[in-house]
């Protein structure tokens, strides 16, 4: 029994905490953890194909030299009727083992440059079956900006994208930027790492086959809440995203009861960081909220988007997210519920 729950731990320690992070996150069916060794779509296929290539050449390694290793402890220990006065014989230079130790790990070391040159070229260089969709995605400290400039749509930390199905594969290309360091996208099961770097656009892409929420980290330690940058893809039918999409191009409708929490947010100069169309607020330095209840989190992933959560955000952001740029805007709290109710309107 407790062999058993010691395998079990080892065998989780493999395949959890190793190929990716654990994540705190619940809600809609997404996973509890991410894995390199399931991919979802062509590129992170073809990153796994490498992966497991590179993992069965080093399990082969460790056999053989764990191997050799083992058998000479057992081989060669030390027995009561050994005669200790007397050196081993000593062997100075022999041309068969120094062969041995040099022509297979060069072999070895070629034929993982190989295969890791034939990757990279595949993922970098992608040939699209079809459009790719285009998204331009620009990391701030500590959170995603995300845009479609076909659709005129802006959002933030959660990228919503159609499925690709076998007859119609839909290739999402993705425009990396920075607006300040050097932050890094992964989401596990979609690609591989690339970068964000300042004053540079660099290209990825992913191909999900499969509905569901991906779930992704910053990959470059960026300041104090780098572990909370965390991005979220939304896999969703052609016909969802299509949905989500016009509702991201409405404008925003305003009952007359939001008046009040209107006016809370824009006399505190929330709108000098924030976005919300059809108003006076047009900051960009923080995320565009026109659509803020589309999105299922706050601050980047570090709380759901409930009540709660968006009440202590408005009070104090730096209790759910110390470090994070948004200061604490000394409101009261006839001004936070008002503003919840403005914000509680923005579909
Ligand atoms: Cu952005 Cu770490």
């Amino acid at each position: 029994m407790k062999g058993e729950s010691m395998f079990r731990r080892v065998f989780l320690l493999l395949t959890v905490a190793l190929p990716g992070t654990a994540s705190a996150q619940t809600s809609d069916q997404i996973r509890s953890f991410q894995s390199i060794f399931r991919p979802i779509g062509a590129p992170a296929e073809t990153v796994h194909r490498t992966d497991v290539l590179v993992l069965l050449i080093c399990l082969g390694i460790f056999v053989v030299v764990g191997g050799l290793l083992l058998y000479s402890v057992v081989h060669y220990r030390q027995r009561p009727t050994d005669d200790d006065t007397t050196e081993p014989p000593q062997v100075y230079g022999s041309t068969a083992i120094e062969l041995a130790w040099t022509v297979p790990p060069i072999l070895i070391v070629i034929v993982l440059a190989l295969a890791t040159a034939r990757t990279v070229g595949e993922i970098e260089n992608p040939k699209y079956v079809s459009d790719p969709l285009k998204v331009r995605i620009v990391g701030h400290r500590f959170w995603w900006e995300i845009r479609y400039p076909k659709f005129n749509v802006v959002t933030a930390n959660e990228i919503h994208v159609p499925v690709s199905y076998l007859s119609t594969p839909r290739p999402i290309e993705l425009t990396l930027e920075s607006a300040d360091v050097v932050h890094g996208f992964w989401v596990p099961e979609l690609n591989g790492k690339q970068w964000l770097v300042p004053d540079r656009a660099n290209k990825w892409w992913i191909q999900p086959t499969t509905l569901g929420t991906y779930l992704g980290n910053c990959t470059v330690l960026c300041g104090l809440q780098h572990a909370n940058m965390l991005i979220r893809v939304i896999v969703e039918s052609p016909e969802d995203f299509d949905r989500w999409v016009s509702r991201e191009q409405r404008p925003p409708t305003f009952e007359p009861n939001v008046a009040e929490g209107r006016r809370d947010f824009e006399v505190n100069s929330c709108g000098s960081c924030h976005t919300i169309e059809g108003t006076i607020s047009n900051g960009i330095f923080g995320p565009d909220l026109t659509h803020f209840m589309s999105r299922k989190t706050l601050g980047a992933g570090v709380a759901p988007n409930d009540d709660e959560n968006l009440k202590s955000w408005l009070r104090d952001p730096q209790v759910l997210k110390p470090g994070c740029l948004m200061p604490d805007m000394k409101l009261n709290e006839r001004q936070v519920e008002q503003i919840v109710v403005y914000l509680r309107t923005l579909n």
